[in-house]
């Protein structure tokens, strides 16, 4: 997939920069043409000569070098590349791209590009992990920019944790994998993941055990194929996929409204545990133990999101999968609910505790459609994530 493509690699100021030397060289053994761009702060850890040199060509530096736009201007520059990567993405870069500033020619080019753009962050964990840099991360994300690590262990600095630089081999997978020209490539689908939480007063809610893990592997193999992927998330233990379009809700009533809102889709998987009912009576304010009894919950059925999109006749995706967790008779009440929903497959699973699934890194599914149930082994999420994505390709073409 490498062969033959053009990387435009912006090399940022950290430490990590000495890696991005290492990284031209795979690249290029790859058979990449790689054409480097040094901020000023990079040029403060490597030296344009030997990017140069490893690259073979010429190194980009300046805004408003008048040779530079006269050869090629920062815009072309930009989109001539087949993928634009950052190495390292330093806490200030990733700061520029969230806030969309384009005062040098890294930022710019980032502003300008119509192309992919995967980053790999580097820095001090404490900057990693700052409120700041992960809002942007957060942001940089709903983008759709992809990201790679950064990775656990020693810093240069002396500290230890989160924010060294992904290595090369993980960059070059990372560079290949966004160049793969997916089997659902030019197809948009819609996934649903996580619990929802359902408020009864400002500090307590109802919930469930749902992870969100077996959705987000779903939207990861989904990206991974090439689709572009709308990611609608309750409260999930797992952080989104790179590389989708993410966006974050609470109750089942959000989810319904995001999930109406989002762009229309081949298909959709329905993979959130959302909850039956909601408190009509949330308080505002605390419920405080005020000697006068328990309180009293009331409730009302939320909407069946699932049910909503599959019977909609305006814009329903080509193929609509629901998910059917359950801990009694499994088949029998998955095959009644894919009817009584509407949608055209049910993954369905037993989720008594005894299974260890909900919550756990494996599922056991059965695939219900029109073609009967077909039991699958037991295997991991990511597995299952990939097995069902390849369906959904087939279904698709
Ligand atoms: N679902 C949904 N909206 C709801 C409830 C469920 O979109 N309000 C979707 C889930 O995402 C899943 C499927 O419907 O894809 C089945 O969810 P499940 O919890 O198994 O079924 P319920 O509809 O809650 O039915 P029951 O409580 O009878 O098991």
């Amino acid at each position: 997939m490498l062969a033959d493509k053009h990387i435009l690699l912006i090399v940022g100021g950290g430490i990590a920069a000495f890696k991005s030397l290492d990284l031209v060289r795979r690249l290029r053994e790859h058979g990449c043409r790689v054409t480097p761009v040094l901020t000023r702060a990079g040029s403060q850890f490597v030296t344009p000569l030997s990017l140069s040199a490893l690259s073979a060509t010429k190194v980009y530096q300046d805004l408003f070098d008048l040779t530079d736009e006269a050869e090629m201007g920062h815009i072309e520059l930009s989109r001539a590349a087949d993928l634009i990567v950052v190495a390292p993405a330093t806490a200030d870069l990733m700061a520029k791209m969230a806030g969309g500033h384009a005062d040098d020619l890294a930022s710019t080019l980032l502003l300008a590009t119509d192309k992919r753009v995967l980053i790999a962050p580097s820095m001090n964990v404490r900057m990693w992990e700052h409120p700041a840099t992960q809002r942007n991360l957060a942001a940089l994300q709903d983008d759709g920019i992809l990201v790679v690590g950064p990775n656990e262990g020693d810093m240069a600095c002396g500290e230890y944790g989160p924010g060294r630089m992904a290595e090369v081999p993980e960059i070059v997978a990372a560079v290949d994998d966004a160049l793969a020209d997916g089997p659902l490539k030019g197809k948009s689908v819609l996934v649903t993941s996580g619990p929802t939480h359902e408020p009864i007063d400002p500090v307590r809610y109802i919930a469930n055990r749902s992870s969100g893990a077996q959705g987000t592997a779903i939207a990861k193999a989904l990206a991974a194929a090439g689709a572009d992927v709308t990611f609608v998330t309750g409260p999930a233990d797992v952080p989104p996929p790179p590389g989708v379009r993410v966006v974050k809700v609470q109750t089942a009533q959000e989810m319904l409204q995001a999930v109406q809102a989002a762009p229309i889709a081949d298909a959709a998987v329905f993979a959130a545990a959302v909850a039956d009912w909601r408190v009509t009576n949330a308080g505002d304010s605390k419920i405080k133990k005020d000697g006068n009894g328990l309180p009293t919950l009331e409730f009302a059925e939320n909407p069946d999101i699932l049910a909503t999109i599959s019977q909609t006749n305006k814009g329903r995706p080509k193929l609509v999968i629901g998910f059917a967790a359950e801990t009694d008779d499994v088949i029998t009440n998955a095959t009644a609910k894919r009817l009584r929903k509407g949608c055209d497959w049910i993954v369905a699973n037993d989720v008594s505790p005894a299974t260890g699934i909900m919550g756990g890194a494996e599922n056991d599914i059965t695939l219900i459609s029109d073609d009967g149930a077909e039991d699958w082994p037991r295997m991991t999420k990511d597995a299952v994530a990939t097995k069902l994505v390849q369906r959904i390709a087939k279904a698709l073409s």
